[in-house]
C-alpha cells in the first residue's frame, strides 16, 4: 500500500495536518457562506463526459500556446499571495516546479519573496500579477520592475478592490503578512503599515476603487508588457476586454474568495468565450482538482486553466517536489481522460464531449403508459 497521495484531495489532507488552522483556513476558505465555493465543485461534477471510440490516440500532445508562449500542457500556476505560509521556500519553489514542468507561473504581487528573487529562481516563463493602484506611480513602478526582472506579461486582477468578508479569517483573527514587493512604497507605508491602525488592512486599501476601463488603456500605454485581466465573470465585461486591447483574460471569481453567490466559473465560461469571439485568449480558474476538470474547461472554450490552492497543498506536502507532483498529477489525469475520450491534441477537444442532462431524462419524462419496444 502506498502512503503517497494519489490525488489532489489527499495533498490537501496532508497540508491541513501540517499548516496551522488559521493558515489552512485562509487558503482553503471562501467568502461568506461559501456557496460559490461548493457550487464550483458541484458544477464540475454535474458535467458528464461522452467518450468517443476508435480514434487514433496512440500519440497524445498536450502542449499549447498562451500569449505566444509554448507550454507543455494547458495548466498554469495562478497568482496567489504568500506561498511562504505553506513552505519556507514559497514562490521560489513554485517557480522552479512550474519551470521544470514546462508551464507558466503567474507571480502574485503579494508573494513572500520579491519579484526579483522569484525571477532569479525561475526556470520557465513567468508573468506578474498586480492591481490598478490609487497611486499610478506605484502601478507603473511595479510594472517596470516586473518588466526589468524578466516577466513577460502583466496580469491585472480586477475583482479585489473591495475587501471580502471571509468568515474563517474573522473567526481565527487572521491577518497575514504584507509582501516585500510593496516595501518602500510610500502608499504602503501610509495605508498598510499605518501605525495608528490595529492590524494590517491589506492591499485592498491601495487599489483604485474608482478605476474604470479607461485605466487599462492608460496602463497599456505605459507598459510594453502585454496585459491580461483576471476576474471576468460576464460576457459584457469580456467584450469590454476586447475593446480595451486586453490580450487575454482569466474567467475567475478569485477562487470563490471575494463575492459569494456568483456562478461557478465553469458555468459562465461559454458566455465569455462567445462574447470575445476569438479576439482575446480565454483562460479560467476555480476548483480545478482533476484532469477531467481541465478537459471540461477546454471543451467549453478555455485555452488553458490555472490552479491556486493545489499549489499550497503541494508546497506544504513537499516543497518544490510537491508542486511538481501536483502539476504532474493533473497533467497525467488530463492525458488519460483525453485518450479515453478519443482526443489526442488540445485543439481537438470540443463541446461534443460534454453533456449535463441525463439521457434518461427524456425517456423517463414520457407518459407512464407508453411501453418501449424491446428490441
Ligand atoms: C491563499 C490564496 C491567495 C490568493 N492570492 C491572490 C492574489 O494575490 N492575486 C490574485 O489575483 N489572486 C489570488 N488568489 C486567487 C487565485 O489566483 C485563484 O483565482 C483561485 O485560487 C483559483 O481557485 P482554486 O484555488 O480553486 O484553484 C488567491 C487564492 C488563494 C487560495
Amino acid at each position: 500500500m502506498t502512503t503517497e497521495p494519489v490525488n489532489i484531495y489527499e495533498y490537501e489532507t496532508i497540508a491541513k495536518e501540517r499548516m496551522t488552522l488559521p493558515e489552512y483556513d485562509f487558503v482553503a476558505g471562501g467568502a461568506a457562506d461559501e456557496i460559490t465555493l461548493r457550487r464550483t465543485r458541484a458544477a464540475f461534477d454535474s458535467i458528464m463526459l461522452r467518450p468517443r471510440m476508435l480514434v487514433d490516440v496512440e500519440h497524445r500532445d498536450l502542449s499549447t500556446r498562451v500569449l505566444g508562449q509554448r507550454i507543455e500542457f494547458p495548466i498554469m500556476a495562478d497568482p496567489s499571495g504568500g506561498h511562504g505560509r505553506a513552505h519556507p521556500e514559497g514562490e521560489l519553489a513554485t517557480a522552479r516546479a512550474a519551470g521544470a514542468m514546462g508551464t507558466v507561473m503567474v507571480l502574485s504581487s503579494g508573494s513572500t519573496y520579491t519579484m526579483e528573487e522569484v525571477a532569479e529562481a525561475a526556470t520557465g516563463p513567468i508573468w506578474f500579477q498586480q492591481y490598478l493602484f490609487q497611486d499610478r506611480g506605484l502601478t507603473t513602478l511595479m510594472a517596470q520592475r516586473a518588466q526589468e526582472a524578466g516577466y513577460c506579461a502583466l496580469c491585472i486582477t480586477l475583482d479585489s478592490s473591495i475587501r471580502a468578508k471571509r468568515e474563517r479569517n474573522i473567526r481565527n483573527n487572521y491577518t497575514g503578512q504584507p509582501s516585500p514587493n510593496y516595501a518602500g512604497s510610500v502608499a504602503l507605508a501610509e495605508c498598510w503599515w499605518n501605525l495608528s491602525s490595529d492590524a494590517p488592512r491589506g492591499v485592498n486599501e491601495l487599489i483604485n476603487r474608482a478605476a474604470t476601463w479607461s485605466e487599462l488603456d492608460w496602463l497599456a500605454a505605459n507598459t510594453p508588457l502585454p496585459l491580461l485581466v483576471k476576474g471576468i465573470m460576464t460576457g459584457e465585461d469580456a467584450r469590454l476586454c476586447a475593446e480595451h486591447g486586453v490580450k487575454a483574460l482569466i474567467v475567475s471569481n478569485h477562487g470563490a474568495r471575494q463575492l459569494d453567490t456568483t456562478f461557478a466559473t465553469i458555468e459562465v465560461l461559454p458566455e465569455v468565450v462567445a462574447a470575445v469571439d476569438g479576439q482575446v485568449e480565454v483562460y479560467m480558474d476555480g476548483g480545478i482538482r482533476r484532469g477531467t476538470d481541465v478537459l471540461k474547461a477546454l471543451a467549453l472554450g478555455a485555452r488553458a486553466v490555472l490552479i491556486g490552492r493545489p499549489l499550497f497543498w503541494g508546497l506544504a506536502a513537499d516543497g518544490e517536489a510537491g508542486v511538481r507532483a501536483v502539476l504532474e498529477m493533473l497533467r497525467d489525469e488530463l492525458d488519460i481522460s483525453m485518450g479515453m475520450c478519443g482526443r489526442s491534441t488540445i485543439d481537438s477537444i470540443d463541446i461534443g464531449l460534454l453533456g449535463t442532462v441525463s439521457p434518461l431524462a427524456s425517456v423517463l419524462e414520457q407518459p407512464r403508459d407508453i411501453r418501449l419496444p424491446r428490441l
